[in-house]
C-alpha cells in the first residue's frame, strides 16, 4: 500500500479554525439557548459594494452571449487587472510582468510552498498565521513537533517585550523568513525602519521574505509602508502576498495575487519569477473571469471608496473592542490588550492564564467565539484574539457581554 505522506503524521493538531469551529458546534448542540456570536475567525461580515458586484453580475451575463464568451484566461490573471494592480498599489514599484493573480493568499502561500520545496529552512514570526508552519510541514520543509515547535522551523518570538519585531539575529542564511504586516494575530504594522532591516538582513544572508500584505488595507498611519516594495532593496530579497478577501469582501468570492520580482533571483542566479510563473501554469488555471471583473471594479475610483468605507467600519469595531478590553473588569483581570488601529484584530494578554482555557471561558460565559493565541505558535500562549470583522450590533452586543465576564 502506498505510505502516508509523513508530513501529514508530523502534524500534531487540526488547522486551527476549524478546530474553532468544531468547539463552537458543540458548545451550540449542548447549550441550544446561546446566541453565540463570532469574533474568532477574520471572516467578512458586510456586503459586497454594489457597483463590485455589478460588475461580476454584468461579466457574468456576458458569458452567456457568444461576444461575451471567453473560456481559459491567462493562468497568471486578466493583463487589465495586472496592470490596475501594479498602477494602483505598486506605483514606480512592480509592473504587470510581476503581478500574478490568484484565488487568494492562502491558497498562494501553499504554491510558494511547492516553489521551494522540502530543502529549505524556514522562520516565522511566533505568533503566527498557521499556514506558514502548517503548510511547510505538509511539503516536508519542517519535521516532526518536539513539543516546543516543528523541527526545521525557526521560531522569532514577538511579542510586547521587542515590540512585536522579531530578533533577527536568530534566523540562518539562506532561509525563507515569513512576515506579515498588518500582523495577523498580533496587529503590529512594521515601520518603514524595521522593514528596512529585515531587507537588508535578507539581502546581506542570502534569505527570502514570503511578506504577506493581506491587511494592508487597513493601514491608515501614512508613515506605515503598505507594502514591502517601498523599501530599498525588496526587489532582490522579497515576495509579496495579497488579498482582495478582507478589503472589499471577497474571503468567499475568493481573488488575490502576488508580485514576484524580475529582479528575484535563486542561489544558481535563475529566476524566481519564472518558476512562479511555471508553478501558476502548471498548477493553476486561473483565477475565476467573473471574480477578476469583480477585482477591477474593486480598483476604480468608485471601488477604492468602497473599500475605505468597509475598512473602515470594521477598524471602529476594533475600536470598540479594544475599549472594552481597557474597561474596569478587564483591568481587574490585569489583561493588557493591544490594537493598533492599522489592523482588524486586537490582540489581548490573560496573564497567568492558558489561552484555549480563557476561549472556553468566553465562550461559555459570554457565547463568544474568540481565537486562542496558542493556536499562532508557542509565543501566543497566554494571548486571545479578537476579530473586528462583524456586524456592528453583534460586536456591540459581544462587547456588553464580554465587560461582564469572570474567569
Ligand atoms: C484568520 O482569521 O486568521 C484569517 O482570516 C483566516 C484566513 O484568512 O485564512
Amino acid at each position: 500500500m502506498i505510505k502516508r505522506n509523513t508530513g501529514f503524521s508530523n502534524l500534531t493538531a487540526g488547522y486551527l479554525f476549524p478546530e474553532i469551529a468544531r468547539r463552537r458546534r458543540e458548545y451550540a448542540a449542548s447549550h441550544p439557548e446561546a446566541k453565540i456570536i463570532s469574533l474568532g475567525i477574520g471572516n467578512t461580515t458586510e456586503p459586497l459594494s454594489k457597483h463590485i458586484a455589478q460588475a461580476m453580475s454584468d461579466y457574468a451575463l456576458g458569458l452567456a452571449t457568444p461576444e461575451g464568451y471567453s473560456g481559459y484566461g491567462d493562468e497568471q490573471g486578466n493583463t487589465e487587472l495586472r496592470q490596475r494592480i501594479a498602477e494602483v498599489f505598486y506605483p514606480n514599484m512592480a509592473d504587470a510582468s510581476e503581478v500574478f493573480i490568484s484565488d487568494g493568499a492562502k491558497c498562494d502561500i501553499a504554491r510558494i510552498q511547492t516553489l521551494f520545496g522540502r530543502d529549505v529552512k524556514v522562520a516565522v514570526q511566533d505568533p503566527a498565521y498557521p499556514v506558514y508552519v502548517d503548510g511547510s510541514v505538509v511539503v516536508g520543509a519542517a519535521g516532526a513537533n518536539n513539543g516546543t515547535g516543528y523541527e526545521g522551523i525557526t521560531y522569532l518570538p514577538c511579542t510586547e517585550d521587542n515590540d512585536f519585531f522579531p530578533d533577527l539575529s536568530k534566523v540562518e542564511k539562506d532561509t525563507l523568513i515569513y512576515f506579515c504586516s498588518p500582523n495577523n494575530p498580533t496587529g503590529a504594522t512594521a515601520t518603514r525602519e524595521q522593514l528596512q532591516k529585515l531587507v537588508d538582513f535578507a539581502n546581506a544572508n542570502g534569505c527570502i521574505i514570503i511578506y504577506d500584505a493581506a491587511y494592508f488595507a487597513f493601514i491608515r498611519d501614512p508613515s506605515l509602508p503598505k507594502t514591502i516594495f517601498e523599501i530599498p532593496g525588496a526587489k532582490t530579497c522579497a515576495i509579496e502576498v495579497n488579498s482582495f478577501s478582507k478589503p472589499v469582501g471577497f474571503t468567499g468570492v475568493r481573488l488575490g495575487w502576488s508580485i514576484v520580482p524580475n529582479e528575484l533571483k535563486f542561489a544558481d542566479g535563475s529566476s524566481v519569477n519564472k518558476d512562479w510563473n511555471r508553478v501558476m501554469t502548471t498548477l493553476f488555471n486561473g483565477a475565476s473571469n467573473i471574480v477578476q471583473a469583480g477585482g477591477l471594479a474593486a480598483l476604480d475610483e468608485q471601488g477604492l471608496k468602497d473599500m475605505k468605507e468597509e475598512v473602515d467600519y470594521y477598524l471602529e469595531n476594533g475600536k470598540l473592542i479594544k475599549a472594552t478590553l481597557d474597561g474596569e473588569n478587564f483591568k481587574k483581570l490585569g489583561v493588557q490588550a493591544y490594537f493598533t488601529g492599522n489592523g482588524p484584530y486586537v490582540w489581548a494578554k490573560f496573564p497567568g492564564k492558558k489561552s484555549w482555557e480563557v476561549f472556553d471561558a468566553i465562550l461559555d460565559k459570554c457565547h463568544v467565539v474568540t481565537t486562542p493565541g496558542s493556536g499562532f505558535g508557542p509565543a501566543g500562549e497566554s494571548f486571545i484574539r479578537f476579530s473586528s470583522f462583524g456586524h456592528r450590533a453583534d460586536i456591540e452586543e459581544a462587547c456588553t457581554r464580554l465587560s461582564k465576564l469572570e474567569l
